[in-house]
């Protein structure tokens, strides 16, 4: 029986009521979200403090784990990475900031995988700029022992069990989906609890904006160059979409989730290699893309494959994304097939 979802629930109710759902559930999923959401308060605690570290740091400061100041990159893929290698029911992960996949402590394996951008939109650091973390949770297919092997994080992302990120921007959300539509939490950071705000969000059908940066126009071929034009309504009868684009995916992608919209990052002849675009499969495009879905959304490649079916072959594989309210998502493959309305 599906619950209903009050607003003001904190988010571990939340995490328990999605595993009541599933009478095979072991709760080891719930526990490994209970560690992610520690890491995430961590980070976010740290981001708040991202402002002060240089004054602070000149003074001998030192953070939770008792180490000076570091980059905010560095520290968010520490934080989360520590969480999980310790948490009992990862087997392995992957992170935009590890080269290669990185094992739980001895003794501490479990069934699942996780994939994370410890800190996207790291430009936008040093700016007072939102940023956030993304995560994919994946079963494991290897046999339940010991640590996972690369199979088990190569899986596609119509096979996540949890999708979600969490963005620290003028306050910080959590907001994940495990297959039953997608919830928003707020932090309260004087209670240091995350409640929930945005209970089943749906993407609005209506796009308002449009989010990709378009000073890489000169590089685009014709039919992404086409479908901007016609965002921007230059083609008769379509109602303009405003443009917004923080740089920060998470942040571009939370506020279309919110208010409708549409954001790409196609390929590009800047530089040959990079000729999948620039935002990665594993932890970006799929987790995204599995919430885009779950709120009503659609996500889609620069040739118009889903998202979800694709199956990785690298850990690091760079993927072209366009993703957000269905409808829009759904003309720019028209115009990807060389059609016009
Ligand atoms: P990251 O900070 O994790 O490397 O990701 C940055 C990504 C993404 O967040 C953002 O949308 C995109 O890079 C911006 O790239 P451009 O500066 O090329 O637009
Ligand atoms: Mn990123
Ligand atoms: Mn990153």
């Amino acid at each position: 029986m599906a619950l209903v979802k009050r607003k003001g629930i904190t988010i571990s109710r939340q995490l328990m009521d999605d595993q009541r759902s599933f009478p095979e559930a072991t709760g080891a999923l719930t526990a490994l979200m209970n560690d992610l959401v520690v890491a995430g308060k961590i980070v976010s605690a740290e981001v708040n403090m991202a402002g002060l570290a240089d004054i602070l740091g000149q003074s001998g400061r030192t953070n939770i784990q008792g180490e000076d100041v570091q980059k905010l990159d560095v520290f968010a893929n520490k934080t989360f990475k520590r969480r999980m290698e310790q948490c009992g029911h990862i087997c392995l992960m992957a992170s935009e900031e590890e080269d290669e996949p990185v094992q739980p402590l001895p003794g501490y394996e479990g069934n699942y995988t996780i994939a994370f951008d410890p800190l996207d939109g790291s430009t936008n650091i040093d700016v007072n700029v939102s940023v956030g973390t993304i995560f994919s949770i994946h079963r494991r297919v290897s046999p339940t022992q010991g640590p996972g092997t690369e199979a088990d994080l190569l899986q596609p992302g119509s096979k996540q069990v949890v999708a979600g990120y969490i963005v620290y921007g003028s306050s910080t959300m959590m907001v994940y989906t495990s297959g039953s539509g997608v919830h928003g939490f707020t932090l309260d950071p004087s209670v240091g609890e995350f409640f929930l705000s945005h209970p089943h969000m749906q993407i609005p059908e209506v796009c308002k904006y449009y989010s990709v940066n378009e000073a890489y126009w000169p590089y685009w071929n014709d039919n992404i160059r086409d479908f901007v034009s016609y965002l921007r309504g230059s083609e008769q009868g379509h109602k303009a979409c405003s443009a917004r684009y923080i740089g920060s995916l998470v942040s571009d992608f939370h506020r279309n989730l919110v208010k409708g919209g549409i954001y790409m990052y196609p390929r590009d002849t800047r530089s040959a290699d990079k000729p999948e675009g620039k935002l990665r499969l594993l932890y970006e495009a799929a987790p995204l893309a599995m919430i885009a879905e779950q709120a009503g959304g659609l996500a889609i490649t620069d040739d118009g494959r889903r998202i979800l079916d694709i199956v990785p072959e690298r850990l690091h594989q760079r993927v072209p994304l366009i993703i957000g309210s269905k409808a829009e998502v759904e003309m720019a493959e028209k115009f990807l097939r060389g059609e016009r309305p």
